[in-house]
């Protein structure tokens, strides 16, 4: 799979491709980035990408031009018909889910906007979907795109070991969150009961643990997202444990 992405700091990409657990898939082009500086795409001697709004107002508006320009080349070299995502906090939630289409997709070409924005116009002309990481705002598309380009990269098959297998992520797999995690040292802090790791851990009983690790994922669920209980019920994804377990529960 490839990816472009229009950007005015591609430098921002290189140190978080090069690191972790994902820097095997985007090393071997299992992941395939490629960086498109909007700079060079720019007005005049001065490689202008952006101007004032029309209606006035403060900031800057990225100009049209520079990036149908930009957009012309990537096209130029890709023929396949993949989707121009731009990142916007209008645009929809990038979810887990939309990371697995992704995941197991062609790619795409991210359009990373600064400033105010982009002039509408080539939003409406060119745009198949506009993703937002969540409800705040940024000072530019860049750490969404790397976001997306880390969720989709450690899907990849052969980047996480078996330890760090997606499948128990939350969002993942049954679509709850994920339970607790412990390691060593046992007891840990001043070692009183407070700070030991929970006993059925240590147990090396492989059904209980398992049953531990659901419940303390049903409790922290219904919690802190109840939309997803409600999800994973519509979805059958609950048995009749889980809900014997949910009904007890006091939140
Ligand atoms: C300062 S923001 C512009 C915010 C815009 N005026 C608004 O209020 O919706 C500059 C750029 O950062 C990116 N950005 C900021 N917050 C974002 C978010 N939550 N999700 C995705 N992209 C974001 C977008 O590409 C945006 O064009």
């Amino acid at each position: 799979m490839r990816f472009d992405v229009l950007t005015l700091f591609p430098e921002l990409f290189e140190p978080h491709l090069a690191l972790g657990v994902t820097r095997r898939a985007f090393e071997t082009r299992q992941v395939d980035v490629r960086l498109w500086p909007l700079r060079e795409y720019g007005e005049g001697a001065y490689r202008r990408i952006d101007d004032r709004p029309f209606g006035g107002g403060p900031g800057m508006v990225m100009l049209a031009d520079p990036l149908q320009r930009a957009l012309s080349a990537v096209r130029a070299e890709r023929t396949d018909a993949v989707p121009l995502v731009h990142f916007s906090p209008t645009g929809r939630p990038l979810t887990q889910a939309l990371v697995r289409e992704f995941a197991a997709g062609p790619g795409a070409v991210l359009l990373c906007g600064r400033y105010e924005g982009i002039d509408q116009r080539f939003l409406d002309r060119h745009v198949d979907l506009e993703l937002s990481l969540g409800d705040f705002v940024l000072s530019g598309g860049e750490l969404p795109a790397l976001a997306l380009l880390d969720a989709v990269a450690r899907l990849q098959p052969g980047v996480l070991n078996d330890a760090e297998s997606h499948e128990q992520d939350s969002f993942s797999g049954d679509g709850l969150l994920d339970c607790p995690h412990y390691s060593r040292p046992e007891f840990w802090g001043e070692g009183d009961a407070a700070t030991a790791v929970p006993a059925v851990l240590l147990s090396g009983h492989h059904a209980q643990i398992a049953r531990w690790r659901r419940e303390r994922s049903l409790q922290i669920t219904a919690q802190r997202r109840p939309d997803l209980i409600i999800a994973a019920r519509a979805a059958g994804r609950l048995s009749q444990a889980d809900e014997r377990y949910l009904a007890q529960l006091v939140i």
